[in-house]
């Protein structure tokens, strides 16, 4: 059935490979952030078998729960990374290992929640270096030793580590400066309290170039003390997503969008009487290039972004779409396509994000 999204398993795996080379090579642990293909059942089975993985981790507790079991098995542990609501502590509970957090008053509802379940429940303060998302202001010194002060009375609750995540909301890119703020925060909380912080988080797919080896730097630049990444995009899609480039030894195809063309006509390039908006309440700009071959796919904004796929036969141009529809066109490529045949995309990470959540996407494995 089409649209579909074929899955490349050898190739997740070879993506896993390049990844904890580069991970435990600086020597962090691995975190494998399973939200962007909302965890599906079969590429979950690869990352919770792979001996490089240490942590299977998620912002949705749905998805945690439905592979903790396996991950444990495993010798993995489980990880929420967006902090968890007030009423979903007893289930962070039961099926997560690690939760990360930045308030109180949830942390004491953990707490709670954990003494209940006779667990002691692992958390992870974040710190917020200047992305402006989650976290407690890095300049915030002392609210953040208050925090932390309360945390350690907490019968049920570990202080495990501090995190910061970046190049998300705010886009700040991880460099050796803001991360050397948060090695020297938790080197203060050590000294301040006399713990041992285990784990020091420095961020997702935008922090792995600080290892060096890459197109954008030679050697590390991560600095000593961080002992952690969290990878999603960087592993599934093979992106360095500070800079752009690509991640070595990952291939960018391990997932593919197909979808099935339901017409092919040449039209004009201009809308024919007055133009508004479009579908979605967009003024559309149209070049004109004469009369083109077009084929329409049957995927559209229900289940993809459009500026968020890329057409594996470099001769196709996205024209644009609808909610049902994608409009390619197909002109330089002849006599090529035909109704009934298929046009594949290489997806980004809003349309794979779209693409997994959709009802109406299909998705086939090859080992
Ligand atoms: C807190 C946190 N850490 C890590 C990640 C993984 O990000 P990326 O896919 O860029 O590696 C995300 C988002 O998915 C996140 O919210």
């Amino acid at each position: 059935m089409y649209p579909r999204v074929n899955v490349d398993l050898s190739k997740v795996n070879q993506n896993l490979d390049a990844v904890s080379r580069i991970t435990h090579g600086g020597n962090c642990s691995m975190m494998i952030v399973t939200k962007g293909f909302c965890a599906d059942e079969k590429i979950v089975a690869e990352i919770a078998k792979h001996p490089g993985v240490d942590f299977l981790a998620d912002s949705r507790i749905k998805n945690i729960a439905a592979y903790a079991d396996l991950a444990h098995q495993n010798g993995k542990e489980t990880v929420l990374l967006r902090l968890p609501m007030g009423t979903e502590v007893d289930e962070v509970v039961k099926y997560v290992d690690l939760s990360f957090n930045s308030e109180l008053a949830t942390i004491r509802l953990l707490d709670e929640a954990a003494g209940k379940a006779g667990k002691k429940h692992n958390i992870l303060l974040m710190i917020d270096l200047g992305d402006l998302r989650e976290g407690i202001f890095f300049q915030e010194e002392d609210t953040i030793m208050e925090t932390v002060s309360e945390i350690l009375k907490l019968a049920n609750i570990n202080l495990y580590g501090i995190g910061v995540n970046l190049t998300c909301y705010g886009a700040v890119i991880p460099k050796n400066d803001n991360l050397s703020i948060l090695v020297d925060i938790a080197k203060k909380i050590e000294a301040k309290f006399g713990v041992k912080l285990a784990m020091v988080s420095g961020g997702n797919s935008s922090s792995i170039y600080l290892l060096g080896g890459n197109d954008v730097l030679k050697s590390r630049e991560l600095p000593e003390g961080i002992n952690n990444l969290r990878l999603g995009e960087c592993f599934i899609l093979g992106n360095d997503t500070a800079y752009g480039t690509k991640i070595p030894g990952t291939c960018s195809d391990a997932l593919i969008l197909e979808a099935e063309i339901i017409e092919l006509k040449s039209k004009q390039s201009l809308p024919i009487g007055e133009t508004g908006v479009d579908a979605f309440g967009q003024k559309p700009v149209y070049e004109d290039r004469g009369v083109r071959k077009r084929a329409i796919v049957a995927v559209g904004q229900q289940d993809i972004t459009l500026d968020s796929m890329t057409p594996v036969d470099e001769r196709l141009v996205i024209l644009g779409g609808s909610s049902d529809h994608t409009i390619v066109d197909v002109t330089e490529a002849g006599d090529q396509y035909k109704v009934g045949d298929t046009i594949s995309f290489e997806l980004g990470y809003g349309g794979m994000l779209k693409a997994f959540t959709s009802a109406y996407v299909d998705r086939a494995y090859r080992k």
